[in-house]
């Protein structure tokens, strides 16, 4: 079976993270996103995804084009402006003439693809979605069964005002993976901005096709679409509750060094904490994981540091705190900085949300 990834949106909500680099190459672990994607389709002896892209698409096809070894053969589908998830897929057509698997590009899960395949066979679906369960269902597409699987409504992102009024009678939630027969394509329009959650769901419950969805009761499944969850990701990697084919599991308190790093005998390190190629650990510097820090970062005399990520070329100052805090590429944090559960990059500080 062949897989398409939408990588095309902007990833505003990540922000100031994402200023520059699109949302699928953020690093987690050191890895960009998009790569334990692949590590996942891969595991499923996918051998070919189609990445949908648009917003900063080079920087996508710069890195992959380059890497070898990665076991999926990976072909673009390049949209000038972006047509929607639908349209997206839709403008990948012609790579698509079997029953096909279509993600979300933002989503970390482990759900078993292989039971969602046997279900979509079993119902003779034209589309199945995956459903996980969430606290609070507002911010995602919330999708009513019957008993036996089969889609009643789907409601995108329904108003607060629908919820408090208990219009919304189910915590399921659209988890961003189908399996897809390319007829439906069909009716998305060409070259147009059309969406699965608007514009495809709707139509096809309109129109009697059967639309079902499966419910993953067990199992990991994130939405790495705002500061909070990009970090919260990491801490589960190295924590275990996720897993990465690409990173094995970690011990409870290990403790992975890359290349030429240099660390003061006084430096305090609690595992579980990742440190990159080239970086420098300063004396009585304390870090408490879940840490990950990425190559080239320098933390000065005395810094403290729990549960954070640091990307590339990050240099801390002399005494300054950091906790639950993202700081984007090339940041400098100055000496004595306190930052509490925030994201930076560069000058710009956004709280955690
Ligand atoms: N190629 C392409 N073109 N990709 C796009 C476009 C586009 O025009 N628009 C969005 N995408 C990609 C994004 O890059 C992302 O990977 C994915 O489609 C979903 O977009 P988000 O912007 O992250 O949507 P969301 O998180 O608010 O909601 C969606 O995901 C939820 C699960 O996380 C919906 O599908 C919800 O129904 C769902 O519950
Ligand atoms: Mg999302």
């Amino acid at each position: 079976m062949k897989a398409i990834v939408l990588v095309g949106g902007e990833g505003t909500r990540l922000r100031p993270l994402t200023y520059g680099i699109p949302k699928p190459m953020v690093p987690v672990l050191n890895y960009p996103f998009l790569e334990h994607t692949i590590a996942y389709l891969k595991k499923y002896r996918i051998k070919e995804a189609v990445l949908a892209t648009s917003y900063l698409s080079e920087a996508i096809q710069g890195y992959f084009g380059q890497l070898t070894g990665l076991g999926v053969k990976l072909i673009y589908a390049v949209e000038d402006k972006p047509l929607g998830t639908a349209g997206a897929v839709k403008n990948a057509e012609q790579h698509l003439s079997d029953t096909f698997i279509a993600f979300n590009g933002d989503i970390f899960t482990d759900l078993n693809l292989t039971k969602m395949l046997a279900f979509h066979r079993a119902k003779a679906a034209k589309v199945t979605i995956a459903l996980t369960r969430v606290e609070n269902p507002s911010a995602y597409g919330v999708v009513e069964t019957e008993s036996d699987g089969r889609v009643r409504r789907f409601i995108e992102k329904p108003s607060p005002e629908l919820v408090s009024r208990d219009q919304v009678t189910t915590n399921w939630i659209n988890a961003g993976i189908y399996i897809i027969e390319p007829e439906v394509l069909g009716y998305v329009p060409d070259n147009t901005h059309y969406m699965f959650e608007s514009g495809l769901f709707p139509l096809l419950l309109q129109l009697g096709e059967p639309l079902y969805a499966l419910k993953f009761d067990s199992g990991y499944w994130l939405d790495m679409g705002t500061p909070r969850k990009y970090l919260q990701l990491n801490c589960d990697l190295l924590l275990s509750k996720a897993r990465s084919a690409l990173l094995g599991t970690f011990g409870k308190d290990e403790v992975r060094y890359g290349e030429r790093c240099t660390v003061h005998p006084s430096a305090q390190i609690i595992g579980p904490v990742i440190i990159g190629s080239n970086c420098k650990i300063g004396q009585d510097v304390c870090i408490k994981g879940p840490v990950a820090i990425n190559s080239d970062c320098s933390l000065a005399e005395g810094v403290t540091l729990e549960t954070a990520v640091l990307w590339q070329g990050v240099a801390i100052g002399k005494n300054a705190v950091l906790r639950h805090t993202v700081v984007g590429k090339d940041t400098t944090i100055s000496a004595n900085a306190t930052l509490l559960h925030s994201a930076v990059a560069g000058s710009d500080i956004q709280a955690l949300n």
